[in-house]
């Protein structure tokens, strides 16, 4: 089978399952095409929620697909590649948590979505990267500890300066392979191009360029913009996604290192497996580790909008 043939199968076997396939924008080209939805973290969890689909594929990191399950614990929902984890929701786990609970007990704890279920648990609200500032702003609470991102953390700590926000260590490893000389190599070598940046990017890049967002965020705001040149400082499929969509503008990757091997791993083979019934992995949380995480998932939804 070549490409366009696998498609074709997996377009049938969608319909005649009924399955929803949703694809974070970090997925290759030719799984984004099946997708029945794409985007960033806080859309894809929207769109879990509202789909009628009794089965749902997730295409991206494990995270995604548990935020999946806890929100709709009564669909089947499966990873199309098993080995797909973020690395950054390794970082902390739920005794942390408590540990810091004890530690700061004036603070709310919000926790990015990049994180376990179990974590999740424990702190009072989730947060995305689209969907933080806007959270934060609508919270009572105005001393806040943000884990684990320390430099989307820093990132909200300018935006949101009524706030008191202590940050940990923690952070994206794909991202922080950025750095300040590849911003202004970049610049140099395309003077009119428009710098856009995922706030996971260490301070250092943030700080010198003209615009941070989500993956859906960055998105937009090249779809939207009169400017016809892009350098892009996330992870390298969005400079190539974003020239299929504008093929008039042209995009520059910020680093050749911006690649998430984890966000790589699916490939369009196992989306067909999975759809199959030979491949990909079931997600199953007990009742109790649902019910535990739905309350700071719910109210990241209740803030966010
Ligand atoms: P988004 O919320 O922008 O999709 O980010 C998720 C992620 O893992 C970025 O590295
Ligand atoms: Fe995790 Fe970073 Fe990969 Fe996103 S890009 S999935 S935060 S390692």
């Amino acid at each position: 089978m070549n490409t366009r043939e696998l498609q074709d199968e997996i377009i049938r076997l969608k319909k005649e399952k009924g399955v929803c396939l949703l694809a974070h924008a970090y997925q290759s080209q030719d799984i984004l095409e099946v997708a029945d939805y794409t985007g960033d973290s806080y859309g894809l969890s929207l769109k879990a929620k509202e789909s009628d689909a009794q089965t749902i594929i997730m295409c991206g990191v494990r995270f995604m697909a548990e935020t999946v399950k806890v929100l709709s614990p009564e669909k089947t929902v499966y990873i199309a590649n098993s080995e797909a984890l973020c690395p950054m929701a390794q970082q902390f786990d739920l005794p942390r948590v408590k540990q810091l609970r004890k530690q700061y007990p004036d603070y709310a704890i919000v926790a990015y979505i990049n994180t376990t279920t179990e974590l999740k648990t424990g702190v009072d609200v989730v947060v995305t990267s689209s969907s933080a500032k806007r959270i934060i702003s609508n919270m009572k609470e105005d001393k806040i500890l943000f884990i684990p991102d320390s430099n989307l953390g820093g990132y909200l700590k300018k935006q949101l300066p009524n706030k008191t926000i202590e940050l940990m260590r923690g952070g994206c490893p794909t991202h922080m392979r950025v750095h300040k000389g590849d911003v202004l190599r970049a610049k140099k070598a395309h003077p009119n191009a428009l710098v856009l940046v995922h706030p996971e990017c260490l301070a250092e890049v943030t700080e010198l360029a003209d615009y941070a967002g989500s993956t859906t965020g960055i998105m937009n705001y090249a779809k939207e913009s009169d400017a016809k040149e892009f350098i892009i400082g996330t992870e390298n499929s969005i400079v190539q996604h974003l020239q299929f969509a504008c093929p008039d503008k042209k995009f520059y990757m910020l680093s050749k290192e911006c690649v998430c091997h984890n966000m790589k791993a699916t490939t369009l083979m196992d989306v067909y497996q999975t759809l199959k019934g030979d491949g990909g992995l079931e997600i199953q949380l007990d009742d109790d580790l649902i019910k535990g995480a739905r309350r700071a998932i719910d109210r990241m939804i209740e803030l966010g909008g």
